[in-house]
């Protein structure tokens, strides 16, 4: 039964086929998926699944090896990824790349100024700027705000996670993908995580890698498990908890992160 209903709008994502061959491996093959616009998507799978290989995908961060890729009905599939990051996708990291000198605030204003890599053009900020206003929003909405003007160093793992999250919603993003975002908090961080991402504006689409099951449930409408590279199931969560191939290759199985 289909999932998705997909009449009267444009799909926020639509992955036709897609493959990432590295030498003779396929680390993802044949993948289909359909996201409508504000849809809360869970990406499943045990380690080396080819989940986040996916992603950079529909990133341009490698490109596909077979397939297309629709964002809002434009084909992104060859495009280069600043101009996905136009029509705004966004992504984080499964493994966190913050810079630890800069405080929290000049993070988000440089995400905010849209400075991405040329970090040596970094400016003085003035007060009135309206874009420190915005990187202070964010901070707000991920529930960063205390500490805005401290190191990135002095942040614990789950704020720095929150702090990827603002810096990705910058700029108003309209596909939003995160990779393993509770990767690695402790049970008394992940209530707060779990908190922030459903609490996210509900016109973006966020595709969400995670192992949490719980967090999951609590904050995707829809599921996709990916085994082997291959989508193996699709469903609501409820569904997916009671598929005996899921279970078999994935609930019951430990995992890394
Ligand atoms: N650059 C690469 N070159 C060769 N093989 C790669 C490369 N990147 C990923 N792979 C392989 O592709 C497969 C899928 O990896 P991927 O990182 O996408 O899995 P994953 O589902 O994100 O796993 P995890 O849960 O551990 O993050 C793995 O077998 C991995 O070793
Ligand atoms: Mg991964």
């Amino acid at each position: 039964m289909p999932v998705i209903d997909t009449h009267n709008s444009v799909n926020a994502l639509e992955v036709r086929g897609i493959g990432k061959r590295f030498g003779a491996f396929w680390a993802v093959q044949d993948i289909n998926l359909t996201v409508r616009p504000g849809e809360r998507r869970a990406i499943l799978g045990p380690n080396g699944a080819g989940k986040t290989s996916l992603f950079n995908v529909l990133t341009g961060d490698t490109n596909a090896s077979a397939g297309s890729i629709k964002m809002f009905g434009a084909d992104m599939t060859r495009m280069p990824i600043n101009k996905r990051i136009r029509h705004g996708l966004r992504r984080t990291y499964q493994h966190a790349n913050l810079f630890n000198g800069l405080t929290v605030r000049d993070t988000l204003f440089l995400a905010v100024a849209g400075i991405r890599g040329g970090w040596g053009q970094l400016l003085p900020l003035k007060a009135s700027d309206h874009r420190l206003a915005e990187a202070e929003r964010l901070a707000e909405v991920a529930g960063i705000q205390t500490f805005f003007s401290h190191e990135v160093s002095s942040l614990s793992h789950g704020q720095r996670r929150q702090l990827e999250i603002a810096i990705a919603l910058a700029e108003n993003p309209k596909v939003l993908l995160l990779d393993e975002p509770a990767a690695g908090l402790s049970p008394a961080e992940r209530p707060k995580l779990s908190e922030l991402l459903m609490s996210l504006p509900k016109d973006v689409t966020v595709v969400l890698i995670e192992h949490d099951m719980e967090i999951a449930l609590q904050t995707s409408e829809s599921v996709s498990v990916l085994f082997n590279g291959k989508l193996l199931a699709e469903g609501a969560p409820t569904e997916i908890m009671e598929n005996e191939d899921v279970h078999r290759v994935y609930i019951g199985g430990a995992h890394v992160h």
